[in-house]
């Protein structure tokens, strides 16, 4: 199970995202998980936004894999969500910048005018696949560790519906005895499941397990 990329510049000691609804105690301790943040099929080269723990990330898939970066530009700090592949770059909607596979800035239009390309670097995270979903670490350490599950597509009056059961014991047990943690951890993967469509079975599952 490769992890690619790496972090091209990991997030600063002592991080928290803007407006973050975390404790700077808890916010570290979570973000060495890993969650889901979109079904595989859904990640086009067009990028989009998603959010974990209170980050905005931005994911898209280039030619050689899906990436998944901080949606910050490193230029004035807008969100590259609203960029665009090109010539297997991303490139900010904004002002122009255009961004490799591991988040280096590898061109700036002439007229900008700005310092050297090296000073312009994406915060990349890990894009690992795994049940058909794509997970990512905001603060990746050894391998990966994704909950045990179990999916199977089940036919109701509204269609076929995804029921994804779902034992998180291995993916939080780094949160040991700590309730609270575990309780925020299953709140996160809820939402991330709701936000995939996902929701109800996960969701029951998730509560009986918890
Ligand atoms: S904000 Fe992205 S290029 Fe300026």
């Amino acid at each position: 199970m490769p992890i690619e990329p790496i972090p091209s510049r990991p997030l600063p000691e002592g991080f928290l995202p803007p407006n973050c609804t975390f404790s700077e105690q808890d916010w570290p301790v979570l973000a060495r998980q890993w969650f889901p943040v979109s079904r595989v099929d859904e990640v086009l080269a067009k990028p989009r936004q998603v959010t974990l723990l209170n980050l905005r990330l931005v994911i898209y898939r280039m030619p050689d894999g899906i990436r998944i970066g901080r949606d910050t530009c490193p230029h004035r700090g807008l969100p590259l969500s609203t960029g665009r592949i090109e010539d297997d770059e991303l490139v900010c909607a904004y002002h122009g910048l255009h961004f490799g596979s591991d988040g280096q800035c590898r061109k700036i239009p002439e007229k900008l005018a700005l310092n050297a390309a090296e000073c312009f670097r994406i915060t990349m995270f890990p894009a690992v696949e795994c049940h058909g979903l794509i997970w990512t670490c905001l603060i990746p350490q050894g391998e990966p560790k994704f909950p045990e599950i179990h999916s199977t597509i089940e036919a109701s009056d509204q269609g076929d519906v995804a029921k994804f059961e779902f034992s998180s014991s291995e993916a939080t047990v780094e949160l040991g005895n700590h309730h609270s943690l575990r309780d925020l951890a299953l709140n996160e993967y809820r939402r991330l499941f709701n936000e995939m469509g996902l929701t109800t079975a996960a969701h029951a599952l998730l509560l009986s397990r918890a």
